[in-house]
């Protein structure tokens, strides 16, 4: 079996949708269910006894000593971790705490429970930990992609910390052998993607009749994969990545902000027409984000390379496909739209802080 930690989170629940769609092998899935969390996500999963859920936090030592002594697991593959750049800015506290502090505690556990097991299972062992192309900063507009090598110089608390995690990880390859694999991917989009990012929040608050924010100018570039060729990304290298390596994955698909929200617009006319006009009366441009990274990139020839990964989706193929799945899950949105979230989003929007980034998300 494997232990997936944050499987309930948009990544996480799809790789274990992924997993089980085409493996026996349990998952373990350990997960605090955040405002990120949802075990709605895996829903489809409720009686099968390859999917076992456990409510925990990363930080605690007691429970992941004895989840890892009772189950034995062969591979951690490390999901968890607050996500949002903006909440980063207006709260880094979490971000410190679960993707740094957390981190931690689970290479601590990890490494333990590693060195408790006898030769053939230590040699087989992997802790995979899921990373951002965010830890390597900001590119000009004639720069080259990321490659494993770039120097890291991550811009946002939410970056900052990821790459603190980084350097946890190689330091244990590096001191005490255990046997990691690092992956770095650049912006995800697809099912179960929860409406404070981008790509759901276009489709929900053009659904909604809300204005569509667009931060700036809409300038600033990203690179796009499907959510579902991430997850293979993370199979291939699990299975036959290289220990102590970094994978760079991304979709050879680099947007800007605005053409990603004239595409959604111009998809919801096709497939959910109003009764006038376009959805792109509804963009708005509104207050930049504080410290925006101008352009992400990702030269993701070395997976390809040594593991013979590529995307199977174009950006094209995988929006449609996204936006096709929010129009069939409204009950999903729905119920990730109340509680905890709009809670957060009056204190963010409604509360002292007056230097919200998206004041027209409500
Ligand atoms: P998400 O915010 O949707 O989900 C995070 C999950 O982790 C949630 O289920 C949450 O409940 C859980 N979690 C948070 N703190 C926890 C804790 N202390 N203990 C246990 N569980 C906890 O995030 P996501 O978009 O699915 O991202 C998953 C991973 O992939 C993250 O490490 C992120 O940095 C990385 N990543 C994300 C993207 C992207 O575009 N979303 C791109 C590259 C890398
Ligand atoms: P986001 O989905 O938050 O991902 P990240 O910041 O990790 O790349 O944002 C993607 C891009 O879209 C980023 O450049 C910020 C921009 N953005 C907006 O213009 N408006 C919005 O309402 C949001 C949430 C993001």
């Amino acid at each position: 079996m494997i232990l997936v930690s944050g499987g309930a989170g948009f990544i996480g629940a799809n790789f274990i949708l992924d997993w089980l769609a085409q493996s026996e092998e349990t998952i373990l899935n350990v997960d605090k269910l955040t405002y990120a969390g949802n075990l709605n996500n895996l829903a489809s999963l409720k009686n099968d006894r390859r999917h076992i859920f456990v409510h925990a936090d990363i930080g605690d030592s007691d429970t992941l000593t004895r989840l890892l002594k009772q189950h034995q697991p062969r591979a951690i593959v490390h999901f968890a971790a607050e996500s949002h750049v903006d909440r980063s800015i207006h709260g880094p506290a979490a971000f410190i705490a679960t993707n740094i502090n957390g981190t931690f505690n689970l290479l601590e556990c990890a490494r333990h429970y590693w060195q408790s097991l006898d030769a053939d299972a230590k040699a087989a062992f992997r802790f995979l930990h899921i990373s951002t192309d965010e830890v390597f900063g900001s590119l000009g507009a004639a720069d080259a992609p990321f490659t494993e090598a770039t120097a890291y110089a991550p811009n946002s608390p939410y970056s900052a910390s990821k790459a603190a995690s980084d350097h946890l990880v190689r330091a244990y390859h590096h001191t005490y052998g255990l046997p990691t694999l690092t992956t770095h991917c650049s912006n995800n989009y697809g099912p179960y993607h929860f409406p404070e990012k981008l790509i759901p929040l276009i489709i929900s608050n053009a659904r909604a009749g809300k204005n569509l924010p667009i931060y700036g100018d809409g300038s600033q570039v990203r690179d796009w994969l499907y959510v579902s060729d991430h997850c293979s990304a993370i199979r291939r290298v699990l299975e036959a990545g290289c220990v102590g390596e970094t994978y760079n994955i991304g979709g050879w698909n680099e947007k800007t902000n605005l053409s990603v929200v004239h595409t959604i617009c111009d998809l919801l006319d096709e497939l959910q027409a109003k009764p006038e006009g376009s959805y792109r009366a509804q963009i708005r441009h509104v207050d930049d984000r504080p410290g925006h990274d101008k352009r992400y990139a990702i030269d993701a020839r070395k997976i390809e390379r040594e593991l013979g990964w590529k995307p199977s989706e174009s950006f094209e193929t995988g929006l449609r496909k996204t936006v096709q799945w929010y129009l069939q899950n409204d009950a999903w949105t729905a119920q990730v739209l109340s509680g905890e979230y709009q809670q957060w989003l009056a204190q963010h929007y409604h509360g002292s802080d007056t230097s919200a980034t998206n004041p027209d998300l409500l």
